[in-house]
């Protein structure tokens, strides 16, 4: 079992205490219930319904292909494997291109696949769905960086604001996601220093993949850290099936590894 005691259902609340206590966050991505369980019951405390689904489940080349459809039907899956950690839901590529189809697509996670947040990608183009959602009482996780959804329009899997207009650029829309009302934001492939300037000025937990150890949590893609991923792996992931460890095991050393901030490592870290 996890080191830390479970007792009930994380919330909003408990992860903005997390970010002020300076307690590290922890999250990971399931697509099923029975993972979804495993990563419950090692104390992880957020699960998220990832579009990257679109790669280790479809086996596509990017997540454009992910549909609102499919979202639902894995949210709902993992959404009963789940008792204690917070539940968020990605919003698939065109499915927030307006207020309406953000409202629309929200309802569906949420009230048929039972995400209790959703997440989508991208700064200024979806600042006022971010704000409509807010409004009609849906939280909202923001995510910056590498946002896969425009993968064709960034010319690739790179990382992003390494040049002084792109990071004053992240800095501003991390800015304002958090002004029209997202409650956490998720920075993809982004230097360490831009992470943590970005974490000191927001209120709201800011989770990093591939952002370095400054940000408020971690999270990563499950079938990376569990050895599965065939092909490249992220420099910034690790497989964390070593040592003997089963799935349980290495659910565990995640969690215990993001919580004394052993992971993610110097090699893990973009400058
Ligand atoms: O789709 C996904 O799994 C994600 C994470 C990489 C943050 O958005």
């Amino acid at each position: 079992m996890s080191t830390q005691t479970i007792t009930k259902r994380l919330t909003l609340t408990d992860l903005a205490n997390k970010k002020r206590a300076a307690e590290p966050i922890t999250m990971l991505t399931a697509y099923d219930a029975t993972f979804a369980r495993r990563i419950d019951a090692a104390g992880v405390d957020c699960i998220l319904v990832g579009d990257s689904l679109g790669n280790v489940i479809q086996g596509q080349n990017t997540t454009l292909p992910v549909s609102i459809e499919h979202m639902v039907y894995h949210t709902q899956a993992v959404s009963r494997g789940v008792e204690h950690a917070f539940l968020i839901a990605d919003m698939p590529f065109m499915s927030y291109r307006d207020r309406v189809t953000a409202a629309n697509s929200a309802q569906q996670l949420m009230a048929v696949g039972g995400a209790e947040m959703v997440k989508l990608e991208g700064g200024q183009p979806v600042l006022e769905q971010v704000s409509f959602l807010n409004d009609q009482g849906v939280p909202v996780c923001g995510h910056l960086g590498l946002t896969p959804q425009h993968v064709h329009r960034l010319g690739g899997y790179r990382v992003q604001g390494r040049e002084q207009r792109a990071r004053q650029q992240i800095i501003q829309d991390a800015q304002d996601l958090q002004q029209a009302g997202a409650l956490m934001l998720v920075l993809e492939c982004v230097p360490d220093e831009l992470a943590g300037e970005i974490s000191r000025q927001l209120q709201i937990p800011v989770i990093g993949i591939g952002a370095g150890a400054q940000v408020d949590g971690q999270v990563l893609v499950l079938y990376d850290m569990l050895g599965l991923t065939v092909g490249h792996v992220p420099k910034f992931s690790m497989n964390f099936m070593t040592d003997g460890r089963d799935v349980p095991a290495a659910l565990e050393a995640y969690a215990e590894a993001v919580r004394s901030k052993a992971f993610p490592a110097r090699e893990h870290v973009f400058a």
